[in-house]
Formats: C-alpha cells, structure tokens, sequence
C-alpha cells in the first residue's frame, strides 16, 4: 500500500478547504484517508451500511465486485476452490501462506489435539429446549468456551495458535454436538482418524450403532463450500468480529459475535432463505413466474439473489452451480429444486427488473441445495456457513491483534433527534399521544402518526423493509392504565 503523492481537495463552509490524502492498495485501489478530517474541519462523513466506507488496511482478502475476482492471500478462489483442501485454505487465510507438507502436518495435529469440547460443556447442550436453532446453541456455546479456556490479556504466539485451533475445530465439534443433541442421539466423539470435513460429517451422521459411509463426492462439496465461505473481507459477521475484538474482548466472545451477525437472513442465513424459498415455489406450482413478479412488486426478496459487492456476478455462486451439477447428476440424487433454481435463474437473468440492479445469484443460491444433496439438516445451514468463516473472522481478529494501526472502534453519528428540552414531569407528559386498544384490549398509546410522518427522527422503513409497518419502528410507550410489565 502507498500513500500517493495525490491529494483530494474538499471544500467546504465558506470558501475553506482541506487536503486528504489518497491511499493506494496493492490492485489499485484508492481511499480518500479522512482520519484527520473532524480534527481539522470539524465535519464527520456519513455512509450508512458502510457502501463506501473502508473501515481498516487488511492482506486477507482481495475482492472486485464488478469483474467477479476473489482472492485469498492473492490466490483466485477458482483455484484454492479446486487443488486445496479447507484446512490448508484456513491455514493460508491465518498465516499468509500455503502451508508446506510440514506446516499443514503439524497444523491438521493440532486442530486434532483441540477437537474435543470440555466434558463439562456437554451438559449445556440439555439446557436448550429442543427445538432451539443450532445457531444459538453455537454462538451461546463458542461465547462459553471462554470459561473452560481463559484467555491470557498478553498472547503468546503459541497460545494465539492454541487459541485459533480450538476455534477453528471446537466450532465444528459444538455444531455436529447440537445437531445430535437436537434429534436425541448420543454425541459422537471426533476421531483422530478422519479428516476435517470426514470427522464433521462422522459426528454428525455416525451413530452407536451405525457406521457412517463416506462418499468422496460429498465430501469434496463440503470442503468446497467451507472453502468458498472462508473468508469474504469486510462482510457484516466479519466486520462485526473486528468490531468486538477492538474492545479487545477475548476471542471467544469475539466469534461468538461474528456468529450473531452470519445468522441473519440478509448474511449466512440466506441460504436456509434460499430453499425456504424454493420450497414455496415448488409447492405453490410456480414455475417460478408468479415469484419473480412479487419481488419485482417487493412482496417478497429472492433469497440468494444480489450482493453488496458483487455487480457482474459472485465467483463463489459459479463453482457452486457447476458443484450442484456433478453431485445432482449422481444416481439417485436429482433433485427437482435444482431445475427450479435453473428456471429462477434464467427468469431473473431476462428480466429488466434484476439487470438494471445488477442483481445475480450468489453463492447462497446454489449452497443450499449442495447441502441438502448431503443430507445437512436445514437448520444446520447457517452453522455450515459458521464452521467455513470461523478461519476468516480469525484471520482478521489476528490481524487486527497485530497490527500498530488498530484502535477502538467508534463511529460517529449524525444526531437527528430532538433539541435540548424542557424536563416534562410525570403528570404532563403524554398531551400529543393518542390512545388506542390493542387487539387484547389492552390500552395503548402511540404518538400521534401525523407526528410520526413528520418527525425526522423516527427512521422510515426502505426498500426491503417497506412492508414493515412503520409503527413497529415506533419504540411503544408504557400502557397508561398501569398494567403490564413495562411499569418500572
Ligand atoms: N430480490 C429482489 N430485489 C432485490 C434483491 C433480491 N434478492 N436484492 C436487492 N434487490 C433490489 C432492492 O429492492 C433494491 O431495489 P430498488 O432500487 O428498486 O429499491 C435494489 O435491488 C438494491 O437493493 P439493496 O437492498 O439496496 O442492496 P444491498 O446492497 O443493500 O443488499 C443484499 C445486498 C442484502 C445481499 C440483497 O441483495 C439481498 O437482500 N439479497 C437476498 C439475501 C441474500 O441472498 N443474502 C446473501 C448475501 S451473500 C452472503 O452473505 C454470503
């Protein structure tokens, strides 16, 4: 990276002026560094959901959008995707480099050696009712991790790799523990035996009392998938996971937060969404038409359609469909989803509605239905998702660790809410509510909506969320008549 002789000159108030400086990465890409701005000019920048917004200098990871390029560590996806296994891409994305034969012996022992969860943590898995989504098993038993294996404030370099192999294998144990917890089997233990993606799918779908035969093909798809979900530079989980470790909590809490924010249905959960959807359609007996016109009128979103960054189309949804065609071409395997999304896909590719937006599929279109062709639970989805990141959100915890640049983060606001008021006590407040009875009966009161249209602070819902009602946004006041919990 090299700060260029080359300024940009902003202007601003009265004829003022400042110079920022432009900031090159190594493919030539250029950031405006406003880190001096608010010091100097007294004005802050706004980006909300970050569009434009680097938030830190990072040598994972390489991206563009519109020409469809991936890298890790500068190797393109397609080929880290065909000749690498996900444990030498985990290691790659931590360290920097391809591991030699010894590197990744002496990185797969340890990831072994860390495989088993404290006994003591089995009992937790009883704790959850059963029908709770692995999700928050997951992200409550990484986060608890902790208590079994306190994080040092000062990190050696061997407890920092001690560390990153727990995670990168005790997610991986947690998850296939759930699932079994889940559907009232005994937990299956990994083997030292197996491989990762082996051992995952033995501890899953092993039993006491039954082997669990291996099919290379599948197993090649998972580790394909993990790989392709590896690493994906400044996404929501990712960024989150930077945000947390800023506080420089442990690490646990740390991907236990990055868990948090993959299990939405915009992120990781959006392949769950993409067969929830498929579903639908197939059921309705769509032959996808009538749902490509609901979301051209955003009745409904097409789940694994569109990217933040990605604007010709996702390098990951390419190998994935290509993946999807050799193991549903395997006898016995077709599934009659795939030619739905085939059908979706080229719907939506002819249509003016998706091109215009530049909306093609990512790789959560096609990931769905690789995981159900190897009988992943769906619920389990956005935890495969979890297992395949969890090299990626260290990557960058560990990079951020080490890095002299890094800070807390803390972003500023724009503050669009009342001016300094008037202190009202408790038997002048409420003059401008009107009141209303919820469905139950109970007394509500909500502002006025006039007030609501022309407040400024109340947030109007967008795009996607314009079905949401706009008094939900609305926080709701206690009720007048004194009942419910609300009282304190
Ligand atoms: N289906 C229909 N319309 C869409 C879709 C979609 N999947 N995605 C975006 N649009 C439309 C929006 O309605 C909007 O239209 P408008 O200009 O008429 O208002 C326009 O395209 C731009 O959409 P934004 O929401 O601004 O795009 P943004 O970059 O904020 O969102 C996102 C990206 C969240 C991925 C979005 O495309 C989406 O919700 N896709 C479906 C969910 C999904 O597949 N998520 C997985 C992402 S990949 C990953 O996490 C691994």
């Amino acid at each position: 990276m090299s700060v260029q002789s080359e300024m940009a000159t902003l202007h601003y108030g009265d004829g003022k002026e400042a110079k920022l400086p432009i900031l090159v990465g190594s493919e030539g890409e250029r950031a405006v560094d406003i880190a001096t701005l608010r010091r100097d000019t007294g004005y802050v920048t706004i980006d909300e959901g970050y569009v434009n917004t680097g938030s830190c200098k990072s040598a994972i990871t390489y991206l563009d959008g519109e020409k469809g390029i991936l890298r890790y560590r500068g190797y393109p996806i397609e080929e880290l995707a065909a000749k690498s296994r996900f444990v030498e891409v985990a290691y790659l994305l931590m360290y920097g480099e391809l591991p030699t034969p010894k590197q990744l012996n002496a990185f797969s022992g340890l990831l072994n050696n860390s495989s088993l969860i404290h006994e003591d943590m089995k009992q937790f898995f009883g704790g959850f009712p059963n029908h709770t989504h692995p999700m928050a098993i997951l992200t409550t038993m990484v986060a608890s991790l902790s208590a079994f294996y306190p994080v040092p404030d000062e990190l050696k370099d061997e407890e920092e790799s001690q560390i990153i192999a727990n995670l990168v294998s005790q997610v991986r144990t947690i998850a296939a523990f759930s699932y079994k917890m889940s559907i009232g089997e005994p937990m299956i233990y990994p083997s030292y035996r197996l491989r990762f993606v082996e051992n995952f799918l033995n501890m899953m779908f092993s039993s006491p009392v039954q082997d669990y035969q291996q099919d290379p093909d599948i197993v090649k798809a998972i580790d394909t998938f993990l790989i392709l979900h590896a690493d994906h530079e400044q996404n929501c989980s990712t960024s989150a996971v930077r945000i947390t470790g800023s506080s420089q909590a442990n690490v646990y809490a740390v991907i236990s937060a990055g868990i948090s924010a993959l299990w939405g249905r915009l992120h990781g959960g959006a392949n769950q969404g993409a067969i929830s959807m498929l579903d639908e359609i197939q059921s309705s007996g769509d032959d996808g038409r009538v749902f490509i016109e609901n979301t051209k009128n955003k009745k409904a979103r097409l789940m694994g359609f569109g990217h933040r960054v990605y604007k010709t189309f996702d390098p990951r949804a390419k190998i994935m469909k290509e993946l999807c065609h050799k193991l549903l071409a395997k006898p016995g395997m077709h599934d009659p989803m795939f030619d739905i999304a085939m059908r979706l896909e080229e719907a939506a590719l002819s249509d003016e509605y998706f091109l215009s937006r530049n909306l093609y599929p990512n790789v959560d279109f096609y990931s769905g239905l690789i995981l159900k062709a190897a009988n992943i639970p769906f619920n389990m989805f956005t935890v495969l998702f979890a297992i395949g990141r969890t090299p990626g959100w260290l990557a960058h915890w560990r990079e951020m660790r080490h890095s002299p640049d890094a800070r807390i983060a803390r972003p500023r606001q724009i503050y669009v809410g009342p001016p300094m008021r008037t202190y009202l006590p408790m038997d002048k407040r409420g003059a401008n509510r009107q009141s209303e009875r919820s469905k139950s009966g109970r007394l509500i009161a909500r502002p006025d909506p006039a007030v609501i249209q022309a407040d400024p602070t109340v947030v109007r819902p967008k795009r996607f969320t314009d079905s949401i009602r706009a008094e939900r946004l609305v926080p709701m006041p206690p009720a007048e008549d004194g009942s419910g919990p609300h009282i304190a």
